[in-house]
């Protein structure tokens, strides 16, 4: 922690008053972050955590507005709070100006970090069902919301930190699926439903003893819901190439994640829905391998195996989640897809 860092934490605690003016408090960084510095500070009666938007992100990406990514995340924090308390950390703290905010620490014992689990083995379909249910409630309550539009209006963000990396970069990188990866590109900016948090990833979820609790908040976007499922169940389809021991409760852990956000979507069709949702994974996959951010832990190996599933559905796309998964697992497991037969002609857009 640099003198700076402390001396700005330290004013903006005592400005708040959770720290008096001759006390002093013994900070850590929480590494894991690429976007953000995120300190735990021991305040005398309990721990807490004071998060502050980072000029430029640690990696290649770069996204130049700190200050208002503090602030969209503080507001997403306060929205999901008042829909599912508990559900994400209490913000105790906030100054929009310095772009800072503090909220409660939740400690490690009592809260594994999602990822960790399933690298260590764990993979619990309620789990995923208590995520999928999570994600539904914030996002029909947004949907339900008139003021949340306006709120999370961070259309250049969104585009900044998901769409280029994600899709544009990737496209680069398959140009004969280019076509396909700006349609989704496009389609996704372009639909507009409800408050989407950005990052669903387990390594922003812990696993609380009263459910999961949802971190890190800063691409929020009133947007395509069908991001923020896609983009987590990507991670899980993801851990069954690195972990194909634990291929059976991660599947089931995406359809249970799926059945049960769909029992809160009210603000459009299901089909729609489910259908962008099985489209946008696989595009996901392969930014994951060949896009800006890259999933740390694939060898080459499964890089390509990836790379072979991902293009084998994005060349005919899945209608529906269940669809996916089961494609999924058949080019995972034997190298081929179940559906090839399928004729290409029900993309979404090529439809009469
Ligand atoms: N309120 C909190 N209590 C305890 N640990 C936290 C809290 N917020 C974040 N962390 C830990 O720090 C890591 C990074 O925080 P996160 O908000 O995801 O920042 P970044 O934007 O840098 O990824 C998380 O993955 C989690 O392990
Ligand atoms: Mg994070």
């Amino acid at each position: 922690v640099t003198g700076d860092q402390r001396d700005q934490v330290v004013g903006f605690l005592r400005r708040q008053g959770l720290l008096a003016h001759d006390e002093d408090a013994a900070m850590t960084r929480l590494t894991g972050g690429v976007s953000s510095d995120l300190w735990k500070v021991d305040l005398p009666p309990r721990a807490i955590c004071v998060k502050r938007a980072l000029p430029e992100l640690r990696v290649a990406a770069k996204w130049s507005a700190p200050v208002s990514r503090n602030r969209v995340e503080h507001a997403y924090l306060q929205f999901a709070a008042t829909v599912c308390p508990g559900r994400v950390p209490q913000v105790l703290a906030h100054d929009p100006v310095a772009g800072l905010f503090a909220m409660e620490y939740l400690a490690p014992d009592r809260h594994p970090v999602w990822k960790q689990e399933l690298l260590s083995g764990r993979a619990d379909p309620l789990v995923g069902e208590q995520v999928g249910a999570l994600v539904g409630r914030l996002h029909a309550a947004s949907a339900a919301d008139r003021s949340s539009a306006s709120v999370f209006a961070t259309d250049d963000n969104f585009h900044a930190l998901r769409i280029n990396p994600f899709f544009l970069d990737t496209a680069r990188a398959h140009r004969d699926l280019q076509e396909e990866f700006l349609d989704l590109a496009a389609r996704t900016m372009s639909t507009r439903a409800v408050v989407v948090h950005g990052d669903v990833s387990p390594k922003n979820i812990l696993l609380g003893p009263d459910g999961p609790v949802l971190l890190d908040a800063e691409c929020a976007w009133y947007g395509d819901p069908a991001f923020d499922i896609a983009f987590c169940i990507n991670h899980l389809l993801l851990k069954t190439v690195l972990l194909p021991a634990l291929s059976d409760p991660l599947f089931e852990s995406v359809r249970r994640l799926m059945a049960a956000y769909q029992r809160h979507v009210d603000w459009e069709p299901t089909v729609a829905l489910d259908r962008r949702v099985a489209t946008l994974q696989p595009a996901l996959a392969l930014a994951r391998v060949d896009g800006t951010s890259p999933a740390e832990y694939l060898d080459a190996e499964r890089r390509e195996q990836v790379r072979r599933i991902g293009r084998s559905l994005m060349g005919r796309p899945p209608s529906d989640v269940d669809e996916l998964v089961e494609r999924w697992a058949a080019l995972a497991a034997t190298g081929t897809d179940v559906r090839s037969s399928r004729p290409r002609d029900h993309r979404e857009g090529t439809r009469p």
